[in-house]
């Protein structure tokens, strides 16, 4: 597990960029599964201004949904697959049939929960990762406890998730109890993964996951047994 930490919050956008711009570099094709949440937007911006440049070729990644909420339709604005749309494919000018997503409305969830895991196996695995850490070490929805071999599947919200992404959508009456994520076994054997952490208030979640003891009660300990991990930080979220 590699850490890298930045100045703050435009810096990891930098960093984040960086990152990716090496792996695409070796990859143009890669398979990539991307968190949505605050976190990441920076790096995704950074991303985009830079395909605006001319400096990226983004076109060719296969991007693969992180997580869902049960049962919203994808014109929802609380759809996660929305917020991917907005703020990765579209600006990184990825073609909609190099998508796939885990639709949160299906009628049989378990079904569709299978058909990705399918999907990503017949993809060859992940080659890329970007994820959030949650305030109580989840992963993607991967919600404590979450043991190393999780497969995608529905789960329920902690409250503390609840509790933290009520911000999004205006109050926690207004975030769905249900969600589908993405398995640990999935993200746990990607080939590479960024980790994008900021601010104090996930500073001590974050000193545990990278130097406490791996359990299943913070599933982002795990990423210590993973291959190429890079997590990437504020000062605001390690400390100096
Ligand atoms: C979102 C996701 C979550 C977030 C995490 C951190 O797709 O999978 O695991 O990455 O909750 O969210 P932020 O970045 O908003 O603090």
């Amino acid at each position: 597990m590699e850490l890298l930490i930045v100045d703050d919050y435009e810096a990891l956008g930098r960093a984040g960029a960086d990152w990716m711009a090496a792996a695409l570099a070796a990859k143009p094709d890669a398979t990539i599964v991307v968190a949505t949440g605050d976190t990441p937007m920076g790096v995704y911006r950074e991303l985009a201004a830079r395909r605006a440049r001319g400096l990226l070729e983004t076109t060719h990644l296969r991007v693969f949904q992180l997580d869902a909420y049960l049962g919203l339709a994808p014109d929802d604005r609380r759809s996660l697959y929305g917020w991917m749309y907005r703020s990765f494919i579209e600006p990184l000018g990825i073609p909609e049939v190099n998508v796939v997503r885990l639709p949160g409305d299906a009628s049989d969830p378990g079904a569709v929960c299978a058909a990705y895991d399918s999907a990503v196996r017949c993809a060859g695995g992940f080659d890329l990762s970007i994820l959030g850490l949650g305030p109580n070490g989840h992963l993607g929805f991967n919600e404590p406890p979450s043991p190393p071999d999780a497969p995608t599947r529905i789960v329920d919200l902690t409250p503390e998730s609840i509790a933290s992404n009520a911000r999004y959508w205006g109050g926690t009456d207004q975030v769905p109890r249900r969600a589908l994520t993405c398995g640990m076994d999935l993200l746990l054997a990607a080939r590479r993964t960024l980790l994008v952490v900021s601010g104090a208030h996930k500073r001590d979640i974050l000193y545990r996951v990278v130097r406490g003891p791996v359990t299943p009660d913070i599933p982002a300990s795990y990423l210590q047994t993973a291959p190429h991990v890079t997590v990437l930080a504020d000062r605001a979220a390690w400390g100096d």
